[in-house]
């Protein structure tokens, strides 16, 4: 049976034994609600270390007041059951009070690749991403982390605070899992209705067709000026972003460089969806 733990200390207590008997600890950080997409990466940590850690916490301070902190789905009985089922070592499973104690007054704030794309539409988003996972990886001091690649530039933001403060952690993505039509999973599909569910997979099907054309040597505004009529034409609006950047330094990107990646955030009714996708190296 999983151990479930909800304050600092006990934390790590268990993970100082497990480094003592020289044992590996992979950490994934979610915020419940879990679905294939957080299993997946259960298992790359199970796979890669001795332990793995998951950690549920809705974090409060990567939500604008206008935003879903709120009503965000949650439902620990259920992701307790999942992560049971694939043998997950420990959940923890702290409250706000355990992660922001009274008088809480320090942030942390990655520059640069933050300003773009979710980071322009989100201005807070950023800020309360690394705040919480560096706390998070120094709460358990990890051999690695987990993140999904769904949030690209979440992922690397994440890498940049990582190394930039010498946390010595390695991060790992890995790929998005997707619905049998291509619709990225996401703990905010559930949000969706049954008609705004089958609409959700134009996302990806947009993000693939300016794929095809900038591999095939189309010019970034002709194919994304299409892409974002396909997606207003579906329903998507307001349309945060759609664009083509280096995966790396973020640049914005005007023809296929080899390391270009097509990101998309645009509302289904009330509910945001991102996905993003790699342009194939020509
Ligand atoms: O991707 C998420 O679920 C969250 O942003 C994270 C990384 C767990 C931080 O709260």
């Amino acid at each position: 049976m999983m151990k479930i733990i909800r304050d600092i200390p006990s934390l790590r207590d268990q993970v100082r034994r497990w480094r003592h008997d020289g044992e590996t600890v992979g950490l994934i950080p979610t915020m419940g609600s879990l679905h294939e997409g957080h299993l997946a990466l259960v298992r790359q940590a199970k796979q890669d270390c001795d332990h793995a850690i998951a950690t549920i916490f809705v974090n409060p301070t990567q939500f604008a007041p206008s935003e879903d902190f709120d009503t965000y789905p949650r439902d620990e009985t259920r992701d307790i059951d999942m992560l049971n089922g694939l043998e997950t070592d420990l959940l923890f499973s702290p409250n706000v009070d355990e992660m922001y104690a009274k008088g809480f007054s320090t942030s942390v704030a990655v520059s640069n690749i933050t300003q773009c794309l979710c980071g322009a539409a989100r201005p807070h988003f950023f800020g309360g991403v690394v705040t919480v996972v560096s706390k998070l990886l120094l709460q358990a001091l990890p051999d690695r982390a987990y993140f999904g690649e769904k949030d690209f530039q979440q992922l690397q933001v994440i890498k940049r605070m990582a190394r930039d403060l010498d946390i010595p952690v390695d991060i790992q993505g890995v790929p998005t899992i997707r619905e049998a039509d291509g619709m990225a999973m996401s703990s905010r599909n559930k949000y969706l209705s049954a008609n705004q569910r089958k609409i959700g997979a134009t996302l990806y099907q947009v993000l693939q067709d300016i794929a095809t054309r900038l591999t095939a040597g189309e010019h970034a505004d002709a194919v994304l000026l299409d892409g974002a009529a396909t997606l207003k034409a579906a329903g998507f609006d307001p349309i945060d972003y759609l664009e083509i950047r280096d995966s790396e330094t973020f640049e914005p990107l005007e023809t296929n460089n080899g390391t270009a990646r097509i990101f998309a955030a645009a509302f289904l009714g009330e509910t945001r969806l991102i996905d993003n996708i790699a342009v194939r190296a020509v």
